[in-house]
C-alpha cells in the first residue's frame, strides 16, 4: 500500500515527536484557536438523502455465500437486505463485483459490463438495486478506472505489437531497453507481450494504467501524450458510457478508486504517481462527471478515494475518503502491531492506555475540512477492506467509543461489514490471498452470522472458504448479539439512529472542537445547526480525566443521547466536566 507515503509519514513522525517534546520542555501547550458555536453552517450541494446518510460497506467475497460455494455473492447480499435496514443505514457501497482475474480482489476489472460470475449476474446486480430501492436504501458501486486488468480485451490490444483503436488506451514508452524519466521509473514493466515497450502499472503489476495523458507531455518523449488527444478522450467516454451503463441499471452513485490517480504529472515521484498529484486535469475529468451527474443523476452520489478533500472537493465528489494521511492514523492504528504494514509508529488516540495525542489528527483536518465544508463532506470511514479491523485488539467498550466519535463527526460516515459486531483482526499468518497481502487479508474475512458452521457464512467446507472465519471461541456473532439489548451491534444502531433523530449531527452541520489538546484526554467537541446543539465528549483512556473549556452558548438542560451521564459544571462560559475512563457522552443542550 501506498508506501512512499507512508515514509514520508514515518519521517513526519519523528520529527513531530522531536518537536513535541521542545514543546513539552516548555510546559506550552496549543489550544484550539476559535470554539464559539454559531449554530450557522452551508449545506454542501448534494442529493438531498446524502445530508444525513450513513454508509454501510460490503465485501461481496465474504459477506453472505448464499449457494455454498464458499464465496459471497449478490444474491447473499439480498438475503441479508434486512439485516442491514435495521442497521439504520441509508446506503450500501459495494467494493468491486465485475469480471476479474481477481489478482487484486477484484479492483483488476477485466470486464465493466459484466458481474463475475462467481457473484451471480447483471440480473443479480438490478435486483439487488430493486430490493434495496424497496427498503429505501441506496446503492453505490465501485468505479475503478486508474487501470484495468491485465487481462482486460482494451489492454491485451494495446500489448499488440500492430498498432490498432486501443494502442494508446494504456500508458507505454516506446523502448522496452531504455529506463523512463526518474519520477515514473518504479512504476514501469517491461517484458510484456509483442509490444517494444513497458507499460506503467497504477498499483500492482497486473493493473496497467488507463492512459489519461501528462499534464506536461515532456517533448523528449513522444510517448507522453497530451491529456486532449483524441485516443484518450475516446477512452474517456467510453469510460463514461460504462459509468451510465450502472447507472440506468438503478445504481445510486459511486465510489471512485484512486481517483486522485488519473493525469500524470511531472515531477512527482514514484508512488505518489498514483495519489498525490494535485493535477487539474485529472479534476477536469470528474468535473465533466460531476456534470453528467448533476443533469442526468441528480438523486446520486459520487464519493472518491482520494484522501484529499481540498482537491476532491473542488466541484468534483460529493465526498472524499480522508484516510491515506498520517492524522488518520493517530487516530486508530498508528501502533506498528496495529497498521500492520510498516508505516507507522506511535500510539493511537483510540487506545486505552491514553497516549495519543489527538492535535495530530486535528490539525491535518481542520486543515482541510475549513476550507472545503461548504463545497462537500469528509468521510472518516470506521474500517476498510484496505486497513487493518478497528477491532485489533480493541473491546467492544473501545470500538464502541470509536463509532460514537466517526458518527458524529461532520461528514458521511461509512461502517465497515462487521465491525457493527465488533469483528476483530485476524491473524497475519492466514492466507494472503487475492492481493490480500497484511493487514488487508486479516480484516476482509467472513461475517459472522451465527454459531452455525463457518459461523453461519457459508454451507461450504471449512477449506472451500474465500478466508477462513475467526475461531475463536468467543467470536462475535449477528445472533447472539440480537438478543442481548447491550451489545455493540444494538449501540451501534442506536448510535446510527441519533444522525437521524438529531438536526446538530446532519452531516453538513457546523463542527467546534472545544478541548483537543496535545497528549490529553478527553476530546470534546460541539456540533450545532441553528439552535440545535449536541456536544460529544470522548475519553477512550482507561484514566480518568477533567476537562476545562468555554461555552459560548446558553442552556437550561442537558439531554443524555448516548454513553455515560454526566455533570457539566458551569462558572461564566467556563464548563468543568470529569469524566472516568474509556467513557463517552453525547449530549443535547436546551
Ligand atoms: C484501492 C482499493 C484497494 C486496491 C487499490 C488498487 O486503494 O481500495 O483495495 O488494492 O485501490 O487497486
Ligand atoms: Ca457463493
Amino acid at each position: 500500500m501506498k508506501h512512499s507515503y507512508y515514509s514520508k509519514m514515518k519521517l513526519f513522525a519523528v520529527l513531530s515527536v522531536f518537536f513535541l517534546s521542545i514543546l513539552r520542555s516548555n510546559c506550552q501547550v496549543i489550544t484550539t484557536a476559535s470554539n464559539q458555536i454559531t449554530g450557522k453552517y452551508t449545506i454542501p450541494e448534494s442529493p438531498e438523502w446524502v445530508k444525513k446518510a450513513v454508509f454501510y460497506q460490503i465485501y461481496p467475497q465474504t459477506y453472505y455465500d448464499s449457494n455454498g460455494d464458499g464465496i459471497g455473492d449478490l444474491q447473499g447480499i439480498i438475503m441479508k437486505l434486512d439485516y442491514i435496514k435495521s442497521l439504520g443505514v441509508d446506503a450500501i457501497w459495494l467494493n468491486p463485483f465485475f469480471e476479474s482475474p481477481f489478482c487484486d480482489a477484484g479492483y483488476d476489472v477485466s470486464d465493466y459490463y459484466k458481474v463475475a460470475p462467481r457473484y451471480g449476474s447483471n440480473d443479480d446486480a438490478k435486483r439487488l438495486f430493486d430490493e434495496a430501492h424497496k427498503r429505501g436504501m441506496k446503492v453505490i458501486f465501485d468505479y475503478v478506472i486508474s487501470y484495468s486488468s491485465i487481462e482486460h480485451p482494451w489492454f491485451q490490444a494495446s500489448a499488440k505489437q500492430e498498432t490498432n483503436k486501443y494502442t494508446n488506451w494504456y500508458i507505454w514508452n516506446d523502448n522496452t531497453w531504455l529506463n523512463v524519466p526518474k519520477e515514473y521509473q518504479d512504476a514501469f514493466i517491461k517484458g510484456y507481450g509483442r509490444r517494444n515497450g513497458q507499460y506503467m502499472r497504477n498499483f500492482y503489476y497486473c493493473q496497467p494504467a488507463l492512459n489519461f495523458g501528462f499534464a506536461l507531455p515532456d517533448t523528449n518523449y513522444k510517448w507522453q501524450l497530451p491529456t486532449n488527444h483524441p485516443d484518450i478522450i475516446a477512452m474517456r467516454e467510453e469510460l463514461k458510457k460504462m459509468l451510465r451503463f450502472w447507472m440506468d441499471m438503478g445504481a445510486d452513485g459511486f465510489r471512485a478508486d484512486m481517483a486522485g490517480a488519473l493525469v500524470k504529472t511531472a515531477n512527482v515521484q514514484g508512488n505518489e504517481q498514483f495519489f498525490n498529484t494535485h493535477e487539474d486535469a485529472t479534476k477536469k475529468f470528474w468535473q465533466e462527471i460531476r456534470e453528467i451527474f448533476r443533469k442526468d443523476y441528480p438523486q446520486a452520489f459520487m464519493v472518491s478515494e482520494w484522501s484529499y478533500p481540498k482537491d476532491a472537493l473542488q466541484n468534483c465528489f460529493h465526498a472524499d475518503f480522508f484516510h491515506w494521511f498520517d492524522g488518520y492514523n493517530d487516530l486508530f492504528q498508528k501502533e506498528s502491531w496495529r497498521i500492520l504494514n510498516g508505516y507507522s509508529e506511535g500510539h493511537s488516540f483510540f487506545d486505552v492506555e491514553g497516549k495519543g495525542n489527538i492535535k495530530n489528527f486535528l490539525d491535518k483536518y481542520m486543515e482541510q475540512y475549513t476550507p472545503t465544508k461548504d463545497k462537500g463532506y469528509i468521510c472518516l470511514p470506521l474500517g476498510n477492506h484496505d486497513n487493518a479491523r478497528l477491532g485489533n485488539k480493541r473491546s467492544d467498550v473501545d470500538l464502541e467509543i470509536i463509532y460514537a466519535f466517526g458518527l458524529t463527526m461532520p461528514g458521511t460516515p461509512f461502517l465497515y461489514y462487521g465491525n457493527e459486531i465488533g469483528m476483530r483482526q485476524l491473524p497475519t499468518s492466514w492466507p494472503q490471498v487475492e492481493g490480500a497481502y497484511r493487514p488487508r487479508n486479516g480484516a476482509r474475512t467472513p461475517m459472522q452470522w451465527s454459531t452455525a458452521a463457518n459461523l453461519g457464512f457459508s454451507t461450504a467446507n471449512a477449506e472451500k472458504l474465500y478466508l477462513p472465519v475467526d475461531t475463536a471461541k468467543d467470536a462475535p456473532n449477528v445472533a447472539s448479539e440480537e438478543k442481548n439489548p447491550n451489545s455493540l451491534l444494538n449501540k451501534t444502531r442506536r448510535l446510527i439512529a441519533l444522525k437521524h433523530t438529531e438536526p446538530a449531527l446532519a452531516n453538513y452541520a457546523e463542527f467546534i472542537p472545544l478541548f483537543a489538546k496535545e497528549n490529553t484526554y478527553p476530546f470534546i467537541y460541539a456540533r450545532a445547526k441553528d439552535k440545535n446543539v449536541v456536544l460529544v465528549l470522548l475519553n477512550p483512556s482507561g484514566k480518568n480525566t477533567t476537562a476545562e473549556f468555554e461555552l459560548n452558548i446558553p442552556y437550561s438542560k442537558t439531554v443524555l443521547l448516548a454513553g455515560k451521564d454526566l455533570k457539566l459544571v458551569k462558572k461564566g462560559n467556563k464548563i468543568t466536566v470529569n469524566m472516568i475512563g474509556q467513557s463517552y457522552s453525547i449530549i443535547r443542550l436546551e
